[in-house]
């Protein structure tokens, strides 16, 4: 296992090149599903969970090569219908195969994803999504097994909250069923909007792109797609929180700054200086923060992804700061060890409260999810002294060569073995 070792209170300066979405490109990669043909996806990041869904793709007998960032995908042959426990358990996003593969196969048989760090996060919407569609569901021994009978039927589904794979999963069996659908509350998260697209691409029919109701007309087949996978919102938002904790200037390139919105806003209001143009943004840090509170909210709401990276934004503010979850119930593994490094926090039900110090200070620490990885390395950066962040195999699954591109910031980290 590795870990990195960061030298904190280092400046940050210099310019930071964004990568594609993975979570954009993990439901773009199980479209590839619904129709045969070579389909080409552009800007795909090279990350351990993308490399997890191309691994889950071969099992199902799929070819893939990767030209630099553009990946190439052909289903034509596939041989299997089936995610197995072991990947799945890798990576939840794997449950993004149920709607395709029904869809395409008329069966499939996936393994239930289990409860994780960040919450139980159950997949019922998914599964009442799908019956809406006519499937027939069966739970046997860990796994859930879905059949259509010659196809799946249009219907309406409804979301008691908007879930995101769980709009992306109904879309992609919803484009291949007779009839049309409608998803009502779907999830209007930029990462959705860039299936519909790869999916009209396709030839699917779909109305309504970006608002929280989805109609779609389906049609009996689709051709292979081109599609651009869009950049990462929360990788974007990773480097701008990491400049506001530890100062500096930096240019965030190739990034889509219209699908920050809430985080814009509130960074500007805590005192970071964010100058926006359509495919970056510049941020500087002049002065020490103001604490500001926060929510996190389905889009556009502020991103439960985001959430852990501002706390520590918030352990260094001016005055207090009250940070609530409302997306997962159990996203604060990333409180205690940034108490290890000397943050003030307390947590009240579902909202931690922060009051703002002067220093982080280096600690031993260990990575519990992606997001809260991610928050240790921005604190990380801040603080004075050496911090140690142990299983950081779990940022290597959502930050594209984070070591890389933070040293080209002038920050002083390195990875090492454990
Ligand atoms: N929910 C249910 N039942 C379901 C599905 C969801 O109760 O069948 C609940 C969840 O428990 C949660 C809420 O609905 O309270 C929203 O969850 P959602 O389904 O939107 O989450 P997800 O689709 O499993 C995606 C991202 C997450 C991100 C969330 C919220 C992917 C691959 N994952 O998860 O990303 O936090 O949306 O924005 O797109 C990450 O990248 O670190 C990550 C966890």
């Amino acid at each position: 296992m590795n870990k990195l070792i960061i030298e904190g209170a280092h400046k940050l300066q210099g310019e930071v090149r964004i990568s594609g979405a993975k979570n954009a490109a993990l439901p773009l990669i199980a479209a590839t599903l619904l129709a045969r043909g070579w389909h080409t996806i552009h800007n795909v990041p090279d990350l351990r969970d993308t490399r997890t869904m191309l691994a889950l793709l071969e099992t199902l007998g799929a070819e893939w090569k990767r030209e630099s960032s553009t990946l190439l995908v052909n289903t034509d042959s596939l041989n299997n219908f089936e995610a197995s426990y072991d990947l799945v358990k890798t990576m939840r996003a794997s449950i993004l195969v149920l709607g395709p593969l029904l869809a395409r196969m008329g069966k499939t048989r996936v393994s239930l994803p289990g409860g994780c760090a960040i919450g139980a996060r159950p997949i019922d919407f998914h599964l009442q999504g799908l019956k809406n569609l006519g499937a027939t569901l069966a739970l046997e021994e860990g796994y859930v097994t879905a059949s259509a009978k010659k196809h799946l039927t249009g219907g309406n589904v409804y979301f008691d909250v908007p879930s995101v794979t769980g709009t992306e999963n109904i879309l992609m069996a919803a484009v291949l069923a007779k009839g049309e659908t409608v998803i009502k509350n779907a999830a209007r998260e930029p990462e959705v909007s860039n299936l519909v697209d790869m999916l009209i691409s396709m030839g699917a029919r779909i109305d309504g792109r970006g608002t929280d109701r989805l109609t779609i007309q389906g049609v009996t087949r689709l051709k292979p797609a081109e599609i651009t996978t869009i950049p990462d919102r929360i990788e974007t938002g990773t480097y701008l929180i990491a400049v506001g904790t530890a100062g500096g200037e930096v240019s965030v390139t190739h990034c889509n700054p219209s699908h920050l919105p809430s985080l814009i806003e509130k960074l500007r209001s805590a005192g970071l200086i964010i100058k926006e143009s359509e495919n970056s943004l510049f941020v500087s840090r002049p002065a020490k923060v103001q604490s500001i509170d926060i929510k996190t909210q389905p889009y556009p709401g502020f991103p439960t992804d985001l959430q852990a990276q501002l706390m520590v934004l918030m352990t260094l503010a001016n005055g207090l700061s009250v940070i609530t979850e409302t997306i997962f119930e159990n996203r604060f593994m990333h409180v205690a060890e940034l108490k290890r490094m000397g943050a003030e926090i307390k947590i009240n039900g579902n909202s931690a409260i922060v009051k703002g110090i002067k220093q982080l200070k280096g600690a031993r620490v260990m990575a519990t999810d992606l997001r809260a990885s991610a928050s240790l390395v921005v604190a990380a950066l801040a603080a004075h002294g050496v911090t140690e962040i142990s299983r950081i195999y779990h940022l290597e699954r959502g930050y594209e060569d984070i070591v890389g591109k933070l040293q080209a910031l002038g920050a002083r980290v390195r990875k090492e073995q454990e």
